[in-house]
């Protein structure tokens, strides 16, 4: 069967690190995992990215944020995740639709009710089976990502956010998790990378 998984959390929440866990835990039960991210995963997607990422970008309004977000979205839904669902993968996607709510929704303060109708455009209506939000301390998920950069590139657009603007975030993706508390589970990212990878795989194999 196929199966949608995003996984979401402010920076430096140990994403990558769950996401490969995940898709290896898969490979061994014989399963035909895709994994992919947003803004990205597709060749016109990653060139989006690379425009939302570039420090250079500081004046981009959230609007245009929102909707280079989205188009980025729109090209992935439809040249990799539809067909690969088709398929019958597990497709596993380094966030989706839910960080616009967080980021351009909760954090820039754009109104819900413009995001959410974005949303549903470009995932042509496609909705997670599951989100994991991996949960950390901002302070340590900022200090992660600073120990990351320190000795390679400098810190994107967004990782350059005020401490507050990722408060908001942090705060947005638990709220969220409150209102849709079958699909989005809360995964506390402070414990040991095994016990959050059990953690995973558990609501993983019941959904399955
Ligand atoms: P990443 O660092 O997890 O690869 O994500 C890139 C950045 O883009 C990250 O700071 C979160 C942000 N983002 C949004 O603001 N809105 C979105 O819709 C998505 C998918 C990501």
């Amino acid at each position: 069967m196929s199966l949608f998984i995003t996984f979401e959390g402010i920076e430096g929440a140990g994403k990558s690190t769950q996401i490969l866990l995940l898709k290896s835990a898969l490979l061994k039960q014989g399963l035909n995992v895709l994994i992919t991210r947003e803004p990205g995963g597709t060749f016109i997607g990653d060139q989006i990215r690379t425009i939302l990422l570039d420090q250079k970008n500081k004046d981009m309004t959230p609007l245009t944020e929102l909707f280079l977000y989205e188009a980025s979205r729109a090209q992935h839904v439809h040249e990799k995740i539809l067909p690969a669902l088709k398929q019958k993968k597990i497709v596993i996607s380094d966030r989706f639709y839910d960080a616009s709510t967080v980021y351009q929704g909760m954090a820039r303060e754009l109104p819900l009710s413009w995001i959410h109708p974005l949303n549903r455009m470009a995932s042509f209506e496609l909705k997670p089976d599951l989100t994991f939000v991996l949960d950390v301390d901002v302070t340590k998920g900022l200090s992660r990502i600073q120990k990351r950069y320190r000795s390679t590139k400098k810190k994107d657009r967004i990782e350059r956010e005020s401490q507050k603007f990722h408060h908001k975030i942090r705060q947005g993706y638990l709220t969220l998790a409150k209102k849709e508390p079958s699909r989005i589970k809360v995964i506390d990212a402070a414990q040991d990378i095994n016990t959050i990878h059990q953690n995973i795989l558990y609501w993983v194999n019941k959904k399955r």
